[in-house]
C-alpha cells in the first residue's frame, strides 16, 4: 500500500498506471473509514484495475462552529481498512498541500445546494464542490465513488460533473448500516451509550417513511408527518430537517410522482445526523 501525501506523489503514480493502460478508481474520503467506506472501496476495485482512497479533512467544507478540529482522525486504522477492501494507494495531503497560501478559487453551485443540508450549512457544499474538482484534477480518475447517505452531497457531484463536462462516471453506493439500522457515520463516535441508542429514531423515521410509500401513499405531507411524529417521540432528538424533494434538483415537492428523495436531519445532543430513502 502506497501512502503518499503531495500532489506531485500522487499524479507520477497515477501516471505510470495510466501509461500500462491501467483503470482507476477514486474513492474521496474524510478518513476514519468505516464499513460504509469500505464498501466504496471495495465496489470500485471490482470495477477499476487500480484504486485510490484520498483521506482529507477538507476544512473548507466545515462552518465556524462546526466539528472540524475534533472531526476524528487514525489513519492506521485507515490504512488497515484501505488494504482490506482492496485500496492501492492512499493520498493523505495537509491541508497545506491542498490550500497552499494566497488559495482563492472556488467552485460553487445554486439551487441544489440551496434545499436540505445547504439551509444549515449553507458554505459546506462550496467547499465539497471545490475539494472534490481538485481531487479529480489531481488524480484523474476514470471513476469516482460516493456514499447514498450523502445523497444531497452525491447529486450535487453529479449536477457538478454534467454542468463542467468533467469526464468522469459517478458512481453511487447503498447505504451501510449497523445491525440495528443506524447509518454508518464517522459522526456515530460522538455519541455517548445513551445518545446511541436514541439515535435509532432516525432509522424508525426513515422506515416508517418508507413503509408508508410501499403502502401506496404518495403525499408527502403525510409521509413526512409519520416521520415527524416518530422522531418528536424521542426526547434526546432535536430535528433539522424531515423533506421530501425531487431526487434530481433536491427541491421539495408534494407529491411522489417522480424519483424522489426522502431525507432528514436530526441532531442528537450535539451530533447531526443525517438519512434517507429513495
Ligand atoms: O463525503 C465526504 O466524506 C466528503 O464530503 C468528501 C466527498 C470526501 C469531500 O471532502
Amino acid at each position: 500500500m502506497n501512502i503518499v501525501e503531495t500532489i506531485q506523489e500522487v499524479r507520477q503514480i497515477v501516471g505510470e498506471w495510466k501509461k500500462k493502460g491501467l483503470t482507476v478508481g477514486l474513492v474521496p474520503t474524510m478518513g476514519y473509514l468505516h464499513e460504509g467506506h469500505a464498501s466504496l472501496i471495495e465496489q470500485a476495485a471490482k470495477q477499476n484495475d487500480k484504486v485510490i482512497v484520498s483521506v482529507f479533512v477538507n476544512p473548507t467544507q466545515f462552518g465556524v462552529n462546526e466539528d472540524l478540529d475534533s472531526y476524528p482522525r487514525d489513519l492506521q486504522h485507515d490504512v488497515k481498512i484501505c488494504e482490506q477492501a482492496g485500496g492501492d494507494c492512499i493520498f493523505h495531503p495537509e491541508p497545506e498541500e491542498m490550500y497552499p497560501q494566497g488559495f482563492c478559487s472556488f467552485v460553487d453551485m445554486d439551487v441544489l445546494t440551496k434545499e436540505l443540508c445547504g439551509i444549515t450549512r449553507p458554505t459546506h457544499f462550496r467547499g465539497v464542490c471545490t475539494v472534490v474538482n481538485k481531487l479529480f484534477n489531481i488524480v484523474m480518475p476514470d471513476r469516482a465513488y460516493f456514499g447514498e447517505k450523502d445523497a444531497q452531497q452525491l447529486a450535487v457531484i453529479r449536477r457538478m460533473v454534467k454542468d463542467l463536462n468533467i469526464p468522469i462516471e459517478i458512481i453511487g453506493c447503498p447505504i451501510i448500516r449497523e445491525p440495528d439500522g443506524l447509518a454508518k457515520s464517522s459522526r456515530n463516535t460522538y455519541l455517548s451509550p445513551e445518545e446511541r441508542k436514541a439515535a435509532l429514531v432516525l432509522y424508525k423515521s426513515i422506515s416508517a417513511g418508507k413503509q408508508l410509500v410501499s403502502s401506496g401513499e404518495k403525499r408527502a405531507e403525510i409521509i413526512i408527518q409519520k416521520m415527524t411524529e416518530i422522531l418528536t417521540a424521542e426526547p434526546l432528538a432535536r430535528i433539522d430537517y424531515v423533506k421530501i424533494v425531487d431526487a434530481e434538483t433536491m427541491q421539495p415537492i408534494s407529491e411522489i410522482d417522480r424519483p424522489y428523495l426522502a431525507a432528514i436531519a436530526v441532531y442528537i445532543g450535539k451530533t447531526r445526523l443525517i438519512d434517507n430513502f429513495s
